[in-house]
């Protein structure tokens, strides 16, 4: 599948609005076509395949997150979503929640210019209160130089938990009161950083063998396409990321719907 059959893919028109209000795209921006959502997994095995520590999987990690952001726009991606750190993994040693944190601060740091210059638009998506002032302040940089880029939005996932962003949604209606389905949506929107015109998950990938969501964009994901792949995320290259993509291309979304070729009914 060529780049210009999956953009032709993309703008099929829409298929009548589900039921569900999870899609929110419809409203959305335009430019907004194509958002694929990715689960980091596999660098702890990878690093232990090699003999290594696991902040080594961690580094290969990293350049790997960098691989994947400067091959996105070629493949027709406007939003990308990737899963760093999810509130669970508060969990892990100290010493390896320690190694992250400090990574993810050095790699914002090094890659605020080279985003900014490729006009690349980055984003942290999920709680900033318990994260260390070094990697906040980093944050806080690179979302600043950013913000003008139009040609992807990257959005980097960290102290992430899908199910409490939608427990802070609702805990955000008023006490007492049932809130109308428009008040909630801008009330979950608001909670998962998802403002009207930030598109649903199309693409969920998960490297690393596991087929699972683990708190990752609930309500983001209600008609993601799933892509699950053995290979881990260290290795993920440009040409596993093409081919995730191209079968996602020749999946059909029905959204609950019967197929195009079966419309006839
Ligand atoms: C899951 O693999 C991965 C993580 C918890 C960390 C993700 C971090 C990176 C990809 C590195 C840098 C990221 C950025 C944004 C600069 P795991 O450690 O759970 O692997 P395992 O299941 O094999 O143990």
């Amino acid at each position: 599948m060529t780049r210009s059959t999956l953009a032709a893919r993309l703008q099929e028109p829409e298929q009548p609005e589900p039921a569900s209000s999870g899609n929110f795209q419809r409203t959305g921006d335009d430019r907004d076509r194509f958002h694929v959502a990715i689960i980091m997994d596999g660098n702890g095995r990878w690093a232990r395949e090699r003999g290594r520590p696991r902040v080594a999987g961690h580094v290969a990690g990293a350049t790997a997150v960098r691989r994947t952001v400067e091959s996105a726009p070629e493949l027709g991606i406007t939003t990308l979503t990737l899963y760093a750190f999810s509130s669970d993994n508060w969990r892990r040693p100290q010493g390896e929640v320690g190694d992250l944190m400090r990574l993810f601060q050095i790699h914002l740091n090094s890659e605020c210019a080279r985003l900014a210059d490729k006009g690349v638009r980055l984003s942290v998506i999920g709680r900033r209160d318990r994260l260390p002032d070094p990697l906040k302040r980093a944050i806080t940089h690179v979302e600043e130089r950013t913000s003008e880029g139009t040609a992807l939005h990257v959005r980097i996932a960290i102290d992430y938990s899908a199910r409490e962003a939608l427990l802070v949604a609702a805990g955000c209606v008023a006490e007492g009161i049932r809130p109308t389905r428009q008040a909630f949506e801008r009330s979950v929107h608001e909670a998962i950083h998802a403002p009207r015109g930030t598109r649903d998950v199309d693409l969920l990938i998960r490297t690393g063998g596991e087929q699972r969501l683990s708190d990752f964009l609930l309500w983001e994901c209600a008609y993601a396409e799933l892509f699950f792949t053995d290979v881990m995320w260290p290795d993920f290259s440009e040409a596993d990321f093409a081919s995730a993509v191209q079968g996602f291309a020749a999946r059909d979304r029905r959204y609950g719907g019967l197929s195009r070729t079966r419309l006839s009914y």
